[in-house]
């Protein structure tokens, strides 16, 4: 087990998006989705680079997702649009930071840009994080040529901590790496403090009750 036992919501409905974790028979729509938008994402995320994935790998990745997010390891969740119950994108948490951060990545499809869905996916992960899950700290990282990935954290009121060289995931050595931040004291400043907190649901799919996160006085 990891050393933080982190406990994620299995499902986050915000005002136009589900964001949950991956089932088995989201196989199909994912292989059509991934493939459809793999000249967008690869420039990006090496593991787009392989797709399509045969029926056999992609039922094997699936399996992944869902034990890595029932043993808290990872926390990849798909993102589906309410509407038309579309899968969308993905998006969810990354524990490589360690005890008592996490990570949000996300990607959207070719076809869903420019609607603010990234955006309004990570406000909702950004409180489920830092109030449900109680983390201190949520980071977002992103190749510096990345200028789309850099609007999300700006937009949604991030401080930005500077460039490093860092491990990328999929990526042989290290990469310059734009980083940026959230802590809970992001929650009372714009945009997080207006934008509505998401429902969350656990695996039994009953809702989490939303509790103040006890701010310490400075
Ligand atoms: C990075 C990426 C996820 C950004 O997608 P995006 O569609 O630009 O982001 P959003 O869904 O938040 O949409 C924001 C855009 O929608 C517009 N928008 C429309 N309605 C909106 C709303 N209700 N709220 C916020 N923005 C809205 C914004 O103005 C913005 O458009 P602009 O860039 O022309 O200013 C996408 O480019 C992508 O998937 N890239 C490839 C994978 C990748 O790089 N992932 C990140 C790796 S670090």
């Amino acid at each position: 087990m990891p050393e933080t036992a982190w406990r994620v919501p299995h499902r986050i409905v915000t005002e136009r998006l589900t964001l949950r974790r991956y089932r088995a028979d989201d196989a199909d729509q994912m292989s059509r989705v991934t493939l459809a938008s793999k000249d967008h994402l690869a420039p990006f995320l090496p593991w787009a680079r392989a797709e399509p994935l045969p029926p056999a790998d992609r039922a094997a990745l699936l399996e992944t997702f869902m034990t890595d997010y029932d043993e808290g390891r990872d926390f990849p969740m798909g993102i589906f649009a309410r509407d038309t119950g579309a899968y969308v994108g993905g998006t969810g948490f990354h524990t490589r930071l360690g005890p008592g951060a996490l990570e949000i990545g996300y990607w959207i499809a070719y076809d869903h840009q420019g609607r603010g869905y990234v955006t309004e996916a990570v406000l909702a992960l950004t409180h489920v994080a830092l109030t449900l899950v109680k983390a201190d700290r949520v980071e977002i990282h992103h190749t510096p040529d990345n200028l789309a990935s850099r609007a999300v954290p700006q937009r949604c009121g991030y401080s930005y901590d500077g460039r490093e060289l860092t491990l990328m995931p999929g990526v042989e050595g290290v990469e310059p790496t734009d980083m940026w931040s959230a802590t809970a004291e992001h929650l009372s400043r714009e945009p997080l403090a207006s934008c509505p907190r998401p429902q969350a649901f656990d695996a039994a799919d009953h809702q989490l009750p939303w509790h103040t996160r006890a701010t310490s006085p400075r």
